[in-house]
Protein backbone atom coordinates (compact mmCIF):
# COMPACT_ATOMS: atom_id res chain seq x y z
CA UNK A 1 0.00 0.00 0.00
CA UNK A 2 1.33 3.38 -1.02
CA UNK A 3 1.55 5.87 2.03
CA UNK A 4 0.93 9.60 0.62
CA UNK A 5 1.35 12.65 3.22
CA UNK A 6 0.89 15.24 0.78
CA UNK A 7 -1.31 16.14 -1.88
CA UNK A 8 1.36 16.28 -4.32
CA UNK A 9 2.17 12.88 -3.49
CA UNK A 10 -1.30 11.28 -3.83
CA UNK A 11 -2.29 13.15 -7.06
CA UNK A 12 0.79 11.64 -8.87
CA UNK A 13 0.00 8.39 -7.78
CA UNK A 14 -4.18 8.65 -8.67
CA UNK A 15 -2.69 10.06 -12.09
CA UNK A 16 -1.08 7.08 -13.15
CA UNK A 17 -4.13 5.01 -12.19
CA UNK A 18 -6.27 7.48 -14.09
CA UNK A 19 -4.27 7.05 -17.53
CA UNK A 20 -4.99 3.17 -16.89
CA UNK A 21 -8.62 4.28 -17.25
CA UNK A 22 -8.90 2.69 -13.77
CA UNK A 23 -11.96 3.81 -11.39
CA UNK A 24 -11.35 4.69 -8.11
CA UNK A 25 -12.70 4.35 -4.53
CA UNK A 26 -12.40 7.07 -1.45
CA UNK A 27 -13.45 6.05 1.92
CA UNK A 28 -12.67 8.51 4.07
CA UNK A 29 -11.85 8.02 7.86
CA UNK A 30 -10.34 9.59 10.75
CA UNK A 31 -8.79 6.34 11.68
CA UNK A 32 -9.03 3.99 14.82
CA UNK A 33 -10.10 1.58 12.44
CA UNK A 34 -12.45 -0.97 13.21
CA UNK A 35 -14.16 -3.80 11.46
CA UNK A 36 -16.44 -1.50 10.10
CA UNK A 37 -14.19 0.68 8.24
CA UNK A 38 -12.69 -2.78 6.82
CA UNK A 39 -16.33 -3.66 5.38
CA UNK A 40 -15.71 0.00 3.39
CA UNK A 41 -12.90 -1.20 1.92
CA UNK A 42 -14.24 -4.34 0.83
CA UNK A 43 -16.96 -2.55 -1.10
CA UNK A 44 -14.45 -0.34 -2.35
CA UNK A 45 -12.47 -2.63 -4.06
CA UNK A 46 -15.79 -4.92 -4.91
CA UNK A 47 -16.95 -1.85 -6.97
CA UNK A 48 -13.78 -0.11 -7.94
CA UNK A 49 -10.41 -0.94 -9.54
CA UNK A 50 -8.05 1.03 -7.06
CA UNK A 51 -9.39 2.00 -3.39
CA UNK A 52 -7.67 5.17 -1.47
CA UNK A 53 -8.71 5.21 2.46
CA UNK A 54 -7.79 8.90 4.09
CA UNK A 55 -6.86 8.86 7.68
CA UNK A 56 -7.83 12.32 9.19
CA UNK A 57 -8.57 13.48 12.25
CA UNK A 58 -10.43 16.93 11.10
CA UNK A 59 -10.55 19.56 13.33
CA UNK A 60 -12.91 21.42 11.93
CA UNK A 61 -15.95 19.12 12.64
CA UNK A 62 -15.00 18.89 16.74
CA UNK A 63 -17.26 21.51 18.23
CA UNK A 64 -15.61 20.01 21.95
CA UNK A 65 -11.98 20.62 21.70
CA UNK A 66 -11.96 17.42 24.58
CA UNK A 67 -13.26 15.18 22.30
CA UNK A 68 -10.66 16.29 19.73
CA UNK A 69 -7.53 15.94 22.10
CA UNK A 70 -9.14 12.33 23.09
CA UNK A 71 -9.95 11.20 19.93
CA UNK A 72 -8.25 7.30 19.87
CA UNK A 73 -5.49 7.43 17.08
CA UNK A 74 -3.76 3.87 16.59
CA UNK A 75 -1.91 5.04 13.21
CA UNK A 76 0.44 1.73 12.79
CA UNK A 77 -2.49 -0.83 13.56
CA UNK A 78 -4.70 1.01 11.51
CA UNK A 79 -1.68 0.82 8.73
CA UNK A 80 -1.67 -2.89 9.09
CA UNK A 81 -5.71 -3.18 8.74
CA UNK A 82 -5.20 -1.36 5.67
CA UNK A 83 -2.43 -3.19 4.11
CA UNK A 84 -4.20 -7.09 5.34
CA UNK A 85 -7.56 -5.61 3.69
CA UNK A 86 -5.99 -4.68 0.19
CA UNK A 87 -6.25 -1.05 0.36
CA UNK A 88 -3.95 0.18 -2.49
CA UNK A 89 -3.51 3.39 -1.12
CA UNK A 90 -3.39 5.97 1.92
CA UNK A 91 -3.94 9.37 2.00
CA UNK A 92 -2.26 10.58 5.42
CA UNK A 93 -2.17 13.89 5.36
CA UNK A 94 -1.11 16.41 8.50
CA UNK A 95 -3.02 19.42 9.83
CA UNK A 96 -1.49 22.23 7.98
CA UNK A 97 -1.73 20.13 4.44
CA UNK A 98 -5.25 20.88 4.73
CA UNK A 99 -5.82 23.66 6.50
CA UNK A 100 -2.54 25.29 5.54
CA UNK A 101 -4.32 28.60 6.93
CA UNK A 102 -7.37 28.17 9.39
CA UNK A 103 -10.01 28.36 6.52
CA UNK A 104 -12.34 31.20 5.63
CA UNK A 105 -14.72 29.46 3.58
CA UNK A 106 -18.05 28.16 5.02
CA UNK A 107 -20.24 24.86 3.56
CA UNK A 108 -23.59 25.14 5.35
CA UNK A 109 -26.48 22.70 5.19
CA UNK A 110 -29.69 24.18 5.54
CA UNK A 111 -32.76 21.79 6.80
CA UNK A 112 -30.82 18.47 6.95
CA UNK A 113 -28.03 19.99 8.78
CA UNK A 114 -29.69 21.76 11.82
CA UNK A 115 -31.47 18.77 12.42
CA UNK A 116 -30.35 16.05 15.24
CA UNK A 117 -26.86 15.79 14.84
CA UNK A 118 -26.69 19.26 13.48
CA UNK A 119 -28.90 20.50 16.91
CA UNK A 120 -26.18 18.57 19.21
CA UNK A 121 -23.34 19.44 17.55
CA UNK A 122 -22.88 22.93 16.48
CA UNK A 123 -20.98 23.42 13.60
CA UNK A 124 -19.97 19.82 13.38
CA UNK A 125 -21.72 18.80 9.83
CA UNK A 126 -19.52 22.53 8.48
CA UNK A 127 -16.49 20.85 9.46
CA UNK A 128 -17.44 17.45 7.93
CA UNK A 129 -18.90 19.35 4.52
CA UNK A 130 -15.55 21.11 4.27
CA UNK A 131 -12.92 18.50 4.85
CA UNK A 132 -15.26 15.74 2.70
CA UNK A 133 -15.43 18.37 -0.40
CA UNK A 134 -11.69 19.15 0.03
CA UNK A 135 -11.20 15.57 -0.01
CA UNK A 136 -13.23 14.86 -3.12
CA UNK A 137 -11.16 17.58 -5.08
CA UNK A 138 -7.83 16.37 -3.99
CA UNK A 139 -8.62 12.54 -4.38
CA UNK A 140 -11.37 13.27 -7.51
CA UNK A 141 -12.94 9.47 -6.64
CA UNK A 142 -15.58 7.81 -8.90
CA UNK A 143 -17.13 6.67 -6.34
CA UNK A 144 -17.31 6.95 -2.38
CA UNK A 145 -18.34 5.08 0.74
CA UNK A 146 -19.83 5.99 4.11
CA UNK A 147 -20.90 3.88 6.93
CA UNK A 148 -24.95 3.91 7.58
CA UNK A 149 -23.95 4.87 11.26
CA UNK A 150 -23.78 8.01 10.55
CA UNK A 151 -26.90 8.14 8.80
CA UNK A 152 -27.29 11.78 8.53
CA UNK A 153 -24.02 12.53 7.59
CA UNK A 154 -24.36 10.32 4.30
CA UNK A 155 -26.87 12.35 3.53
CA UNK A 156 -25.33 15.67 4.25
CA UNK A 157 -22.48 14.40 1.83
CA UNK A 158 -24.94 13.24 -0.92
CA UNK A 159 -27.03 16.73 -0.77
CA UNK A 160 -23.21 17.94 -1.18
CA UNK A 161 -22.62 16.30 -4.00
CA UNK A 162 -25.33 17.00 -6.08
CA UNK A 163 -25.33 20.45 -5.25
CA UNK A 164 -21.94 21.13 -5.91
CA UNK A 165 -21.91 18.57 -8.66
CA UNK A 166 -19.15 16.03 -7.89
CA UNK A 167 -18.87 13.24 -10.30
CA UNK A 168 -19.24 10.49 -7.59
CA UNK A 169 -21.62 7.97 -6.89
CA UNK A 170 -22.22 7.54 -3.17
CA UNK A 171 -22.33 4.43 -1.50
CA UNK A 172 -23.71 3.77 1.99
CA UNK A 173 -22.57 0.59 3.88
CA UNK A 174 -24.65 -0.74 6.30
CA UNK A 175 -23.53 -0.65 9.92
CA UNK A 176 -20.92 -3.64 11.47
CA UNK A 177 -22.30 -4.45 15.20
CA UNK A 178 -20.32 -6.13 17.43
CA UNK A 179 -22.01 -9.51 18.69
CA UNK A 180 -24.05 -8.41 21.30
CA UNK A 181 -25.48 -5.65 18.44
CA UNK A 182 -23.39 -2.85 19.51
CA UNK A 183 -22.67 -0.47 16.31
CA UNK A 184 -18.76 -0.61 16.14
CA UNK A 185 -17.34 3.03 16.62
CA UNK A 186 -14.17 4.22 17.09
CA UNK A 187 -15.43 5.65 20.51
CA UNK A 188 -16.13 2.69 21.82
CA UNK A 189 -12.01 2.09 22.25
CA UNK A 190 -13.02 4.49 24.78
CA UNK A 191 -15.52 2.38 26.99
CA UNK A 192 -14.75 -0.08 30.14
CA UNK A 193 -16.33 -3.61 29.92
CA UNK A 194 -19.13 -2.31 31.94
CA UNK A 195 -19.89 0.70 29.59
CA UNK A 196 -19.66 -1.57 26.73
CA UNK A 197 -22.12 -3.77 27.87
CA UNK A 198 -24.43 -0.87 29.66
CA UNK A 199 -24.32 0.52 25.52
CA UNK A 200 -25.72 -2.21 24.03
CA UNK A 201 -28.86 -0.29 25.55
CA UNK A 202 -29.27 1.31 22.12
CA UNK A 203 -29.31 -0.78 19.92
CA UNK A 204 -32.41 -2.77 22.08
CA UNK A 205 -33.99 0.08 22.19
CA UNK A 206 -34.38 1.02 18.37
CA UNK A 207 -34.91 -2.59 18.11
CA UNK A 208 -37.68 -2.88 20.18
CA UNK A 209 -38.98 0.96 18.91
CA UNK A 210 -38.94 -0.99 15.26
CA UNK A 211 -40.96 -4.00 16.37
CA UNK A 212 -43.35 -1.51 18.24
CA UNK A 213 -43.65 1.20 15.03
CA UNK A 214 -44.39 -1.73 12.78
CA UNK A 215 -47.15 -3.11 14.48
CA UNK A 216 -48.84 0.01 14.34
CA UNK A 217 -47.74 1.86 17.74
CA UNK A 218 -47.72 5.46 17.31
CA UNK A 219 -44.82 7.76 17.46
CA UNK A 220 -45.45 9.82 20.69
CA UNK A 221 -46.10 6.80 22.23
CA UNK A 222 -42.70 4.68 21.52
CA UNK A 223 -40.69 7.92 21.98
CA UNK A 224 -42.62 8.18 25.89
CA UNK A 225 -41.48 4.18 25.81
CA UNK A 226 -37.73 5.06 24.74
CA UNK A 227 -37.54 7.81 27.03
CA UNK A 228 -38.72 5.61 29.61
CA UNK A 229 -35.90 2.90 29.22
CA UNK A 230 -33.06 5.04 29.24
CA UNK A 231 -34.47 7.02 32.20
CA UNK A 232 -33.84 3.67 33.91
CA UNK A 233 -30.39 3.59 33.02
CA UNK A 234 -27.44 4.85 35.71
CA UNK A 235 -24.90 5.05 33.12
CA UNK A 236 -26.36 6.40 29.32
CA UNK A 237 -28.36 9.69 29.22
CA UNK A 238 -30.56 10.23 26.29
CA UNK A 239 -29.28 12.92 24.54
CA UNK A 240 -32.54 12.36 21.61
CA UNK A 241 -34.15 9.55 19.92
CA UNK A 242 -36.03 10.85 16.92
CA UNK A 243 -38.33 9.12 13.83
CA UNK A 244 -37.23 11.02 11.20
CA UNK A 245 -37.76 11.11 7.41
CA UNK A 246 -34.18 11.12 5.86
CA UNK A 247 -35.69 13.45 3.10
CA UNK A 248 -34.77 16.16 5.36
CA UNK A 249 -34.05 14.38 8.97
CA UNK A 250 -37.13 16.33 10.35
CA UNK A 251 -39.00 14.36 13.61
CA UNK A 252 -42.30 12.79 11.73
CA UNK A 253 -45.39 11.36 13.26
CA UNK A 254 -45.97 10.12 9.31
CA UNK A 255 -45.07 6.55 8.92
CA UNK A 256 -46.58 6.37 4.91
CA UNK A 257 -42.96 5.91 3.41
CA UNK A 258 -41.52 3.55 5.42
CA UNK A 259 -38.75 2.86 3.33
CA UNK A 260 -37.49 6.36 3.91
CA UNK A 261 -38.03 6.38 8.02
CA UNK A 262 -34.88 6.27 10.33
CA UNK A 263 -35.00 6.15 13.80
CA UNK A 264 -31.94 7.63 15.49
CA UNK A 265 -30.49 7.54 18.95
CA UNK A 266 -27.69 9.77 20.42
CA UNK A 267 -26.53 8.86 24.14
CA UNK A 268 -23.54 9.67 26.42
CA UNK A 269 -21.92 6.90 28.43
CA UNK A 270 -19.27 8.47 31.07
CA UNK A 271 -18.45 11.14 28.46
CA UNK A 272 -18.30 9.75 25.53
CA UNK A 273 -20.65 10.23 22.76
CA UNK A 274 -22.22 7.33 20.65
CA UNK A 275 -24.74 7.73 18.00
CA UNK A 276 -26.70 4.70 15.99
CA UNK A 277 -29.63 4.21 13.82
CA UNK A 278 -32.14 1.54 12.26
CA UNK A 279 -33.94 2.42 9.19
CA UNK A 280 -37.56 1.38 10.25
CA UNK A 281 -37.98 -1.53 7.23
CA UNK A 282 -33.93 -3.33 7.78
O1 LIG B 1 -17.18 9.78 9.43
C1 LIG B 1 -16.03 10.22 9.62
O2 LIG B 1 -15.11 9.50 10.05
C2 LIG B 1 -15.74 11.68 9.31
O3 LIG B 1 -16.81 12.49 9.63
C3 LIG B 1 -15.27 11.92 7.86
C4 LIG B 1 -16.37 11.57 6.85
C5 LIG B 1 -14.03 11.09 7.56
C6 LIG B 1 -14.92 13.39 7.65
O4 LIG B 1 -13.90 13.80 8.52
Amino acid sequence: MEICRTIIEVRNILQNTREAKKSIGLVPTMGALHQGHLKLIEASKKKCDFTVASIFVNPTQFNNPEDLTKYPKTIDEDIIKLTDTGCDALFLPSDEEIYPSPPSLKIKLDNIGEQLEGKFRTGHFDGVGLVVSKLFNIIQPDQAFFGQKDIQQFYIIKALVDQLNFPIQMNMVPTMREPNGLAMSSRNMRLSTEELMEATLIIKTLNKAQERLLSGIDTITVRAEVQKLFSASDRLALEYFEIVNTDDFKPTQQLKDKEKIALCIAAEIGQVRLIDNLMLIS
